[in-house]
């Protein structure tokens, strides 16, 4: 069956592979040691949280003016940036870029924040695989080292594209969080179609600041961002990409990138993050309570896809086990915190 812009198609397995996935994930969490702090099972590495605003574009052109980027409005805004995993900087991984901006009205799909609207993304155009069962499998594949018979349920063309992908992590050579792209790698709703979206340093940031250390340290990182908001100003382009054909574009498959050259990324905000000091234990503790799902957003940015529809499942179970454990509260943030 062939589906119309915006559409989904919701697998016949679905719900056994999120409650799986929601297990697995969780497993981690549970095997911490007793009295030993429960760090977030995906991202648990953060560079740190920054304070800055998000400008929604007074030129947003009329087709994509929906949900959030109808008004242009500034709404403060926290910024986590965190490697995917527990893993020295100076090694491959994953790198993300969690925005929370605060103070926005309207409905919200989540009950436990009332005015948030949070953004999340990698620095990876794609996810390795795109569809529910296969992440499962490759999750298991990971978490228990048996690569039989866990992967068996990936087709072949889809392992070969997972290895590109996975490529593209491996080769990816970080300089500051502060200076590379993220994009959220999957889709959602705008308008009555969908929408993936990416930020994208400023063309004002000086590529020079981006060189990488001749020998980076495990933290250099967070060094380089603490050297670059000690100075000066940051600042990202906000970008959405809207899907124009169904097929080639999918919305069930993650995996596929979104060509540009069919329908590139329009700006549609302005992140400011001002020059600003944010290693202090009270904002480090601050940035490892804070919540950031893509679930928690305005209703007209749903998320789209298979792969969204399972985060659902699992960013409010987790988030709920490791405060609960942690004895921390989960509180909403106003985006006027200072430390
Ligand atoms: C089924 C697929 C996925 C699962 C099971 C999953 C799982 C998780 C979990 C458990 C967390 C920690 C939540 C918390 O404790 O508050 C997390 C955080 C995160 N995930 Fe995912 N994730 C998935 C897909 C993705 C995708 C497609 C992206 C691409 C943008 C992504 C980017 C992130 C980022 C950036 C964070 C860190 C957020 C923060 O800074 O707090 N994840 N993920």
């Amino acid at each position: 069956m062939s589906l119309g812009l915006g559409e989904e198609q919701i697998g016949p397995e679905e719900a056994t592979i999120a409650a799986r996935t929601l297990a697995l994930v969780k497993r981690g969490l549970i095997e911490t040691p007793p009295g030993q702090w429960v760090k977030r099972d995906a991202h648990p590495k953060a560079h740190g949280c920054v304070h800055g605003t998000f400008t929604v574009s007074s030129d947003v052109p009329a087709a994509l003016r929906h949900g959030l980027f109808a008004t242009p409005a500034t709404y403060p805004v926290w910024i986590r940036f965190s490697n995917g995993n527990n893993t020295p900087d100076n090694k491959g991984d994953i790198r993300g870029m969690g925005i929370k901006l605060c103070q926005v009205p309207g409905p919200k799909i989540l009950d436990d924040e009332k005015l948030t609207q949070d953004f999340l993304m990698i620095a990876n155009t794609v996810m390795p695989v795109g569809v529910p069962g296969e992440y499962l499998a490759l999750f298991e594949t990971l978490i228990n080292h048996t690569p039989w018979p866990a992967i068996k349920g990936i087709p072949f063309l889809h392992l070969l594209r997972a290895l590109g992908n996975i490529a593209e992590t491996a080769l990816f050579k970080p300089t500051n969080p502060l200076l590379f792209q993220y994009w959220s790698t999957t889709p959602f709703l705008l308008g009555s179609g969908a929408m993936k979206y990416s930020a994208r340093p400023c063309a004002s940031m000086n590529a020079e600041d981006a060189k990488r250390p001749e020998d980076p340290g495990p933290d250099f990182l967070r060094e380089a961002m603490v050297r670059l908001l000690a100075e000066r100003d940051a600042c990202f382009d906000f970008m959405v990409q809207p899907q124009t054909d169904a097929g080639a574009m999918p919305i069930e498959d993650a995996a596929v990138r979104w060509s540009e050259e069919a329908s590139p990324f329009v700006k549609v905000g302005t992140i400011r993050i001002p020059a600003q000091k944010f290693t202090s234990p009270a904002q480090d503790m601050f940035c490892e309570n804070l919540s950031i799902n893509p679930w928690h957003t305005l209703v007209e940015h749903r998320p789209l896809g298979g792969i969204n529809r399972v985060r659902r499942a699992v960013y409010e179970a987790i988030s709920e086990y490791r405060h609960t454990r942690n004895h921390a509260p989960r509180t909403e943030p106003t985006g006027d915190e200072r430390f």
